[in-house]
């Protein structure tokens, strides 16, 4: 299973880089809003720049005209820019043909199997299924990706389950049992996925035993 930050904060995406643990990056309006982002053109080069693999750029147009215009102008920002398209009618529309123009797509604010079924029909090179938001109203977000997960094994997809909106390593965990091709998370969480209190505990016995011994030696 593939690791992806969502963010857009470039420090975080460079020390996740730097742990050799980052397989691509996501990003979404509301991202790059809070990260004070101004100049989205170079805000995208500066993070495909520094993201060994894919780097999702969202189209701001709702319309399929406006929506395939953005899309051609990210994907020429950077050969690793996958085009982010909301699951409406025009943004599938506008995946089918960014497909045959060999754009990579990733449709998002997937919340039920049936769009991520026909996301996929159109060509979309990844689905987001947003668990923690089903989450948030008492759905079980971990469903969408097993029901996900199956369909397109029933039927031979090669679109990628990109698990989103994950909130915590448990959510990680499930996601790699159920099958997601890729888990994108927030820093917090891919700093969280390092952390035992007993890998600290035990380190730490090691590390006093072996000054015990060197002090009486
Ligand atoms: O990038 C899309 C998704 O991961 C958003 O997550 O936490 O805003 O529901 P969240």
């Amino acid at each position: 299973m593939r690791f992806f930050l969502d963010t857009a904060v470039l420090a975080e995406i460079e020390e996740a880089a730097a742990w050799g643990l980052l397989d691509g990056v996501t990003t979404n309006p509301s991202l790059m809003a809070k990260a004070g982002v101004r100049d989205f053109d170079a805000h995208y080069r500066a993070i495909a720049s520094i993201t060994p693999g894919p780097v999702s750029a969202e189209v701001l147009s709702t319309t399929y005209e406006g929506m395939l215009a953005e899309a051609r102008h990210l994907y020429s920002l950077a050969e690793n820019i996958v085009v982010k398209i909301p699951f409406i009618p025009a943004g599938v529309q506008a995946i089918r043909t960014l497909h045959a123009e060999g754009i990579p797509t990733n449709c998002t604010l997937i919340f039920s199997p049936l769009q991520a079924l026909i996301a996929a029909k159109a060509g979309a090179t990844y689905v987001s299924p947003f668990l923690g938001r089903l989450d948030d109203i008492g759905h079980e977000g971990m469903e969408l990706v097993r029901q996900i997960r199956q369909i397109f094994d029933n039927y031979g997809f090669e679109t990628k389950i990109l698990a989103a909106s994950l909130r915590h390593p448990q959510h990680v965990l499930q996601c790699a049992l159920e099958g997601a091709d890729v888990a994108t998370m927030p820093f917090a969480v891919m700093k969280q996925l390092f952390q035992h209190p007993l890998t600290d505990k035990g380190l730490a016995q090691f590390l006093a035993d072996y000054q015990k011994l060197h002090a009486g030696a």
